[in-house]
């Protein structure tokens, strides 16, 4: 039984029936197709069909955007337990340290079977480079195309699962809900804007969905991540965990009309160093480790001190660091800042936190299996246990090869031991009343207005009037909100990141202690009582 248990107005956001609605069969279907889902299509063995569904284009996951790196041990001077030690620190006391050893062994292989399918790492002297980022304590982050890692791993990988002959790719299609039968996960309802409704049958699932940054107004994550795998999950009967984690990253260009774009760490793991509106270098006031502390003590660091100096930002600065190692190191970001008017060779970076990576999601063990049956996750769609309350550095894109890779396997064994059985369940959606809406609600003032909800009360730093009052206005929104059936994605997410926004206040109101990236200023410090998970659930509706 989950700690949490919350109610779930619709068990399907959409109403359907067998008889006037289109079907797929496969044998293993993937929701998503980031790095943990394109390493799970690639272990599905050939003998079995899969299908994958791309909610926009498969170049464009959040993967992709991906700065800094992969972290693992490559350095002869570095260990595993060094790897396995600065996980556990950063992760505040509720790591899984079995998963922790795990992803951490496995980091060296994966990284080298990604260059063996092409995937080009910057090298030095002959190595692969590796920089340093916040809570490292060796240079162990390997990176691409020195701060664009994510648009190389993608290529190499998108270039392989579309050569893969047992595979079909359905981009620009948004996945619904999963389909539940008796308990037990038989495919998902998808929708495109060409074919409309469509159930896609498979003998087992994987839900590799990305995040849910969309949910706060300030975000590096792309427009895609509005939180739909864990709704859907969570409908599904599927167990949810740490949903208070949200990890806001430090240093996150602020200047209007940028979108908020990612400032890599691996910026201050080069040197750089933060700066106050008043010049000062501040962060040894707050940290030993000053600009490389763990992602959340920076963060904090820097709330504290935007509020100290009154100022809506902080500032990176790089100008002490070699010009030229500056310009060839990040290219990109250089790019970004300079459509801006910047120079980072000597120009301050006006950065400030905002809302990253979700740790939370569906719990999964170390084979990548949920708690529904025929149901398998990975990514940051899932709760392995390996970020515990804070995200080490470069640990993400290394937790979706690792589990994406188990996914694939363990879904492709489960499917071919599964008999064909090629005829759909008749498995009816069917509401009390109503019809599709015709969209008479103005989403987007909604979707603005939740964005600032979350992020003024369910941000950096909460407090319990703060998160009561989120919960209010949350559950107030909800009310109409999950009460329509809608016609396209842009109902659908709304819906998904109203539900999750409600998850995700409910875990911060029952976690009465700080720790990691939860903190809360009526219990600021940690309790070892609560060094443990929160697990949620849907309840009665
Ligand atoms: C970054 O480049 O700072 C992001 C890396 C990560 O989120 O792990």
């Amino acid at each position: 039984m989950a700690d949490l248990l919350i109610s779930s107005p619709h068990r399907y956001l959409v109403r359907f029936h067998p008889k006037r609605i289109a079907h797929a069969f496969t044998d293993v279907l993937i929701i998503g197709s980031g790095i943990a889902g394109l390493r799970a299509a690639l272990e599905v063995p050939a003998g079995l069909q899969q299908i994958i569904i791309s909610k926009d284009q498969v170049a464009l996951s959040n993967s992709a955007w991906a700065q800094g790196g992969i972290a693992g041990v490559l350095d002869p001077v570095d260990e595993f337990s060094n790897h396995v030690a600065d996980t556990l620190a950063a992760g505040k006391g509720i790591c899984d340290p079995r998963i922790v050893e795990l992803v951490v062994h496995e980091a060296p292989e994966r990284i080298h079977e990604l260059i063996e399918w092409g995937a080009v790492f910057d090298q030095e002297n002959g190595s692969i480079a590796l920089t340093r980022e916040g809570g490292h304590s060796h240079r162990r982050v390997a990176h691409a195309l020195q701060d664009a890692t994510g648009k190389e791993v993608m290529r190499a990988l998108i270039a392989r699962a579309t050569e893969l002959p047992n595979a079909e790719i359905w981009e620009k299609t948004f996945t619904i809900d999963l389909l539940t039968h008796e308990g037990v996960c038989r495919g998902a309802v998808v929708w495109n804007r060409e074919h409309g409704k469509t159930l896609v049958w498979a003998k087992q699932t994987i839900l590799a969905t990305g995040g849910a940054g969309q949910i706060y107004r300030e975000t590096t994550n792309p427009a895609i991540a509005t939180a739909d795998g864990h709704a859907a999950a969570f409908r599904a009967g599927a167990e949810l965990r740490d949903m208070e984690f949200m990890q806001f990253h430090p240093t996150v260009l602020y200047i209007a009309g940028s979108s908020r774009h990612l400032i890599s760490e691996a910026v201050r793991g080069e040197g750089a160093y933060l700066r106050d509106c008043t010049g000062e270098r501040f962060m040894g006031a707050y940290s030993s480790q000053m600009e490389l502390a763990p992602r959340d003590e920076v963060s904090h660091a820097i709330v504290r001190q935007m509020e100290k100096t009154r100022h809506p930002c902080v500032y990176l600065d790089l100008s002490h660091l070699p010009k030229e190692l500056v310009r060839e190191r990040f290219p990109h970001i250089g790019k970004v800042c300079r459509d801006f008017g910047l120079d980072i060779t000597r120009d301050l970076i006006p950065v400030r936190p905002g809302a990253h990576y979700m740790i939370g999601g569906c719990t999964t063990d170390d084979e990548a299996r949920t708690t529904v049956p025929g149901l398998w996750a990975a990514g940051e769609v899932t709760s392995t246990g390996l970020h515990g309350a804070n995200r080490l550095a470069s640990n993400s894109l290394l937790e979706g090869l690792v589990f994406g890779r188990r996914a694939g396997r363990n879904a492709g064994a489960a499917a071919a031991a599964t008999p064909d059985e090629f005829r759909p369940i008749p498995l009816v959606s069917d509401w009390p009343t109503g019809g599709p809406t015709d969209d008479e609600l103005d989403l987007t003032d909604l979707r603005n207005s939740l964005g600032s909800e979350m992020w003024r009360d369910v941000g950096i730093q909460r407090t319990l009037a703060g998160l009561e009052g989120a919960q209010r206005q949350v559950d107030f929104w909800s009310t109409y909100v999950a009460a329509k059936e809608f016609a396209d994605p842009r109902g659908w997410e709304l819906q998904n990141m109203l539900l999750v926004s409600r998850l995700i206040i409910a875990g911060a109101l029952s976690r009465r202690e700080s720790r990691g990236t939860h903190f809360r200023n009526d219990f600021p410090q940690p309790d070892p009582g609560q060094a443990q998970h929160f697990s949620i659930q849907a309840g009665p509706t």
